[in-house]
């Protein structure tokens, strides 16, 4: 099947350094792919890449999803403060009707925001919060909520647990296993330790400096790791795995 997302050899480069060195994957329709290194190896450079806020000085990139949107790893400080979960999801709500030239507005609104709010685990009862008044996970929901109001295909997820606390991790993971499975949702989750992309991507790649050094279905590259440096990131798992497991 042609995947949703096709990119090869892709280079970027921030003037004379060059960031990404030649990455190949795909994302297909309903898949979850994880892409997993440490800080300053390329992740958000690719992330960037593919929705345009990057230029690729090298390779192809072909989406074709009918809308991608990202959530980034700082929860609270991607919303705005001074506007309350309703007024967030009241505006990208009112942008996609708009893109979508839907005129009717008969139970339109409100029922359009009970479902981002059902779609994302939360209670009426954050409509008139602010952020500052709502937990780092409750804010990560939202903003999943907002990037699903234009509902779109693929969703870029940057290290979007790695502020939270462990038991809230696996909560914001498994929600976007749900969304997966609701939606049929095509996913790319990046992450900077083995543990968090363990149990819900189908199949992960391992970049260190600017190139993949592993890449395969999950259990795969944890069984049979063919690079140093992913022993080195595996090694680092158990802890935050038996904690995820615990909670
Ligand atoms: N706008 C920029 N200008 C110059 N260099 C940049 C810019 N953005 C990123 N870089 C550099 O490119 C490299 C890759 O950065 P990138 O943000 O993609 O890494 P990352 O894997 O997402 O890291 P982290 O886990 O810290 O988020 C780093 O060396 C970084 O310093
Ligand atoms: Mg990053």
């Amino acid at each position: 099947m042609t995947p949703l997302v096709d990119v090869r050899d892709l280079r970027v480069r921030y003037g004379r350094y060059e960031a990404v060195k030649g990455v190949s994957f795909t994302l297909g329709r309903g898949e979850i792919l994880g892409i997993v290194g440490e800080s300053g190896s390329g992740k958000s450079t690719i992330a960037k890449t593919l929705i345009g806020l990057q230029k690729a000085s090298g390779g192809t990139v072909t989406n074709r999803a009918r809308a991608t949107q990202m959530i980034f790893q700082d929860a609270v400080g991607s919303l705005n403060p001074r506007m309350t979960v309703r007024q967030t999801l009241a505006e990208v709500l009112a942008h996609a009707r708009g893109r979508r030239g839907r005129t009717d507005e008969r139970g339109g609104k409100g029922a359009d925001m009970e479902r981002l709010l059902a779609l994302v685990g939360l209670s009426a009862a954050v409509l008139e919060q602010y952020p500052r008044e709502m937990s780092g996970g409750q804010c990560q929901r939202v903003s999943i909520a907002r990037a699903l109001a234009c509902r779109p295909e693929v969703l870029i997820a940057d290290e979007p647990v790695s502020a939270l606390d462990v038991s809230v991790q696996a909560r914001v993971l498994n929600l976007l296993r749900d969304l997966r499975r609701d939606l049929g949702l095509s996913i790319l989750l990046i992450a900077h330790d083995l543990a968090v992309v363990k149990n819900v991507c189908d199949r992960i790649c391992v970049m260190e400096r600017g190139v993949f050094v592993d890449a395969g279905a999950a259990e795969q590259v944890f069984a049979h790791p063919t690079s140093d440096y992913t022993r080195r990131l595996l090694a680092a798992v158990p802890d935050v795995e038996r904690a995820l497991a615990l909670s």
